[in-house]
């Protein structure tokens, strides 16, 4: 049988199934248990951050976030153009507006030289997601943030273990927020995470997690919660992952360099490109390919799979979805979203499937190019 190559699967060993065979057999099945108390203190530690509050998915973690600092009705919030949805979604669950900023062309996440622009008397933050696990420039979106008074909260979904110089991504913003489903570098199935340095908003959003509980009577809520709990099952997972978050980030290196390796000829394709202050971890391969529109890329994808090769587009731009109303136009984002494949990105592939994926890739996507093509790879 031919063999075929999904887009993303998690690694899961003996670990995994020993820790979360404990938790199962100590039936401590819900969202009590020593794994949440773990995997919240050594994933804290694993961010330089001070506190770590779990949450049922990464989704979730963002609306946690915005809401415990207070951000709501008549808000608005910067965050990039491309990015998953779930960025934006966050932002209207909290009832406010996210206004969309054009990215970076070379490292694809948001473009701090545009967000100035972009702020108004009703800008109370900046969503920055460090996408397909390159961390976005905290630095000076932190620097723009300080000098209007907002806050930054990071959108680490893709990107754990990322870094800028020796500090993760997780420590650099307010509050930084995680996603651990089965595609990621970390998974616990289902599962999210926010870090912070901020005692107090800790409290809150630990308190707003559980329904807003009252700590001293028990089913008294003074405000507004949620269940927004992780359950110890999965707490448990990602205590495993985590324990193995070296090996498991290392081979998403290895990964890519291997796809450069049987690529770097192709002038019309360029693999994740990496600034020099920056530490990625490769969440996913991402390709783009000069020459491809939406209609092409769609036939190159459907042709890759006939070969055994799944592969995913690139985000499309948040402000062209119907319900996004956005008067904003983001050129590089567009430019860059229409030509962009994901190819296959997980532990278990060895270097003659990448080979084959690879080599699959060059046979198929040159006829769906356009007739003027102009070589766009900066690794040449
Ligand atoms: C950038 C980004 N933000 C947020 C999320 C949401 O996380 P989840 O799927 O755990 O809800 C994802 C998810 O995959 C993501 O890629």
């Amino acid at each position: 049988m031919k063999k075929f190559f999904p887009i993303s699967q998690p690694s899961i060993t003996n670990k995994e199934i020993d820790y979360v065979t404990d938790a199962v057999s100590s039936t401590w099945v819900s969202s009590l248990g020593k794994y949440i108390d773990q995997f919240e203190k050594d994933f804290a530690e694993y961010c330089g951050s001070k506190y770590a509050v779990t949450t049922c998915n990464g989704t979730v973690a963002i609306h946690l976030a915005l809401v415990a600092l207070g951000i709501g009705e008549g808000d608005e919030v910067i965050i990039p153009d491309l990015t998953f949805i779930a960025t934006a979604n966050a932002v209207i669950y909290a009832g406010a507006k996210p206004v969309v900023c054009d990215i970076d062309p070379y490292n694809l996440c948001i473009d701090p030289n545009q967000i100035e622009s972009l702020i108004t008397s009703r800008t109370k933050a900046i969503i920055p997601v460090h996408l397909y696990g390159h961390p976005a420039d905290m630095r000076h979106i932190n620097q723009v943030a300080k000098k209007y008074g907002l806050f930054v909260i990071e959108d680490a979904a893709e990107a754990h273990g990322a870094s800028i110089g020796d500090k993760k991504t997780g420590s650099w913003g307010h509050c930084a927020t995680f996603s651990f489903y089965g595609n990621k570098n970390i998974t616990t199935g289902e599962g999210g995470m926010i870090t912070t340095d901020d005692e107090s908003l800790y409290h809150e959003l630990r308190l707003l997690r559980d329904h807003a509980m009252s700590k001293n009577k028990r089913y008294w809520h003074e405000t507004l919660g949620f269940n927004y709990r992780m359950t110890n099952l999965q707490a448990a997972l990602g205590c495993a992952q985590l324990e193995r978050a070296e090996e498991l980030t290392a081979q998403r290196k290895w990964i890519f360099e291997t796809y450069q390796k049987y690529l770097i000829e192709e002038q019309f394709i360029s693999l994740n490109r990496t600034n020099d202050w920056a530490n990625n971890i490769y969440w996913i391969i991402c390709a783009e390919i000069d020459g491809l529109n939406e209609k092409s890329r769609e036939e190159l994808m459907v042709s890759l799979k006939k070969s055994g090769v799944d592969s995913r587009p690139f985000f499309y731009p948040v402000s062209d979805m119907p319900y996004i109303n956005q008067q904003i136009f983001t050129p590089i984002c567009h430019r860059i979203s229409e030509r962009g494949i994901n190819l296959p990105t997980y532990f278990d592939l060895t270097e003659s499937d990448i080979e084959y994926i690879s080599s699959t890739l060059k046979e198929k996507y040159k006829p769906f190019l356009k007739a003027q093509l102009t070589p766009n790879n900066p690794n040449h």
